[in-house]
């Protein structure tokens, strides 16, 4: 099959051009075991075709802007439950000034304490830190917090007749969990998790289970660039050619789907075992077959075969996945789609939250700007894997953070594969943000169908923009607790 259509003769409407390849949904028709429902879904939305400014990703000022509108207004990924199993364990999550003490307060109580003292304002525990308490005391002059965030101690009380301990309780962030996953959000008045995400998006993550999951590996890095230029590198299926050739063979990226949901979550579905429409013509399947096995990360490199006559790479692929993890897991995949084994799922929640759910590889991806360098952020990298189902003892990976000359590939538990695929990635990223301050061209330019959800993203940035900056009252923070 050719790649470009010789006898196309009408230009479609924007938006509504599409890879003239097979599309990701009738390779996910054609799979030895039915899809569900949310893979299947189609939601594109063409949202315009006007460059994007370049001064987003380069002005600091509208790094600013962004920590005064935008990060306290949005719901964002803390931390997973499993980092607090126990009552009295915290974990801070930081995002540019802000910090928040994530705590449990009981078996089905998480609260999210702006990570200040009501005192003079020292934070009661370093940024980056987790650990367990029985109670929250400052460093500086002993005021203490029980870990419901009720005050304990004001030391001299009889010098602070103003400022008496039943209004002192410490202000929250709302609170929200869903699969797995704590979500914090500072603003009162923000909706709920699930009407933020929406209802499609809210079907899908609790389809997927991630509950049953967990963290077996963490891992972060500083990337020379901005948050947004970081997570858009990873929005799009776009640059698979030119900066992963090694995955084509068996990779469907010009053919990828792209859908987006509400306001804040969007998606790609990138097919896997099958041929970039970039090699038609170039492969065999039993090449594909071949590269996809010897690339994989979960190193099945023993089980490169001759294929059948007629077998496809990607039917193949389905059954030695499906024939692993089974192994792997104990457990009986034989529902499961060959969709959801192979694929790449990437779906973002905005701003800055990545879920791949697949079954091989499910991971999660956060990006966070740096606090004092727009012009700087970090990558975390989180793989998730099943908890075992006799009850027995998982430990939830500690953080390793990555020195800025180390490859992703050093890191613990990563596939050197994999790993090298975030090198490439991130490999760009410099250029990207110099290129940007270089430009004469104030702006970039954006495909209305691959490079959809980081205008989706852009998008949702805009309308916080829009808003003034945010001002509440710290007594109307008190207030909070979970939603
Ligand atoms: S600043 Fe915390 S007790 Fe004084
Ligand atoms: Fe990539």
């Amino acid at each position: 099959m050719n790649y470009a259509d010789p006898n196309k003769t009408m230009v479609p409407p924007p938006g509504e051009a599409r890879c003239p390849a097979i599309s990701t949904q009738e390779i996910i028709a054609g799979d030895t075991v039915p899809a569900p429902e949310w893979v299947r879904q189609e939601s594109y939305t063409y949202l315009g075709d006007e460059d994007i400014s370049a001064d987003r990703y380069i002005s600091a000022d509208y790094a600013q802007a962004e920590v005064e509108r935008m990060w306290p207004r949005t719901w964002q990924f803390a931390c997973r439950e499993e980092h607090i199993p126990e009552v009295g364990d915290y974990y801070v999550y930081d995002v540019g000034p802000y910090s928040l003490l994530v705590t449990r307060v009981g078996e089905d109580d998480i609260r999210a304490y702006f990570n200040s003292c009501l005192h003079r304002g020292t934070k009661l525990r370093h940024s980056g830190t987790e650990g367990h308490a029985t109670e929250f005391k400052c460093p500086f002059h002993a005021w203490s917090w029980n870990i419901d965030g009720s005050c304990k101690t004001v030391l001299c009380d009889w010098d602070f007749p103003h400022a008496p301990k039943e209004e002192l309780s410490l202000p929250q962030a709302k609170v929200a969990t869903l699969g797995g996953f704590v979500f914090v959000n500072m603003d009162p008045d923000s909706p709920s998790l699930e009407d933020y995400l929406g209802p499609d998006a809210l079907a899908h993550f609790k389809a997927w289970k991630l509950e049953d999951r967990y963290v077996y590996c963490h891992v972060k890095k500083r990337i020379p660039a901005n948050w947004k230029l970081n997570q858009e590198a990873f929005h799009e299926a776009y640059h698979v050619l030119a900066t992963h050739p090694q995955v084509c063979p068996s990779n469907a990226d010009a053919n990828s789907q792209y859908d987006t949901f509400g306001d804040h979550v969007n998606r790609f579905i990138s097919p896997l075992g099958v041929v970039s429409p970039h090699l038609y013509g170039k492969v065999t399947e039993q090449d594909i077959f071949e590269q996809f096995v010897i690339g994989d990360p979960s190193s099945l490199e023993g089980a490169v075969r001759q294929l059948d006559e007629g077998e496809s790479a990607r039917a193949a692929m389905a059954k030695l996945y499906r024939k692993s993890f089974e192994e792997a897991n104990h457990v009986d995949l034989s529902d499961v789609s060959d969709s959801e084994l192979l694929d790449c799922f990437s779906y973002s929640v905005y701003p800055n939250m990545f879920v791949f759910p697949g079954i091989s590889l499910p991971m999660v991806y956060r990006f966070l700007p740096d606090r004092h360098d727009h012009r700087k952020s970090t990558m975390e990298v989180l793989f998730l894997r099943p908890k075992p189902t006799d009850g027995s003892h998982y430990e939830t990976a500690e953080m390793q953070v990555l020195r800025d000359d180390q490859s992703f590939t050093e890191a613990d538990e990563m596939a050197p594969g994999f790993g090298g695929i975030l090198d490439q990635d991130t490999d760009n990223l410099l250029l990207q943000q110099e290129g940007l301050e270089a430009a004469s061209k104030k702006s970039l330019t954006l495909g209305n169908y691959q490079e959809i959800r980081i205008r989706h993203c852009e998008r949702s940035l805009d309308r916080y923009m829009a808003m003034p900056p945010l001002d509440v009252d710290w007594r109307t923070q008190q207030k909070c607790g979970r939603h």
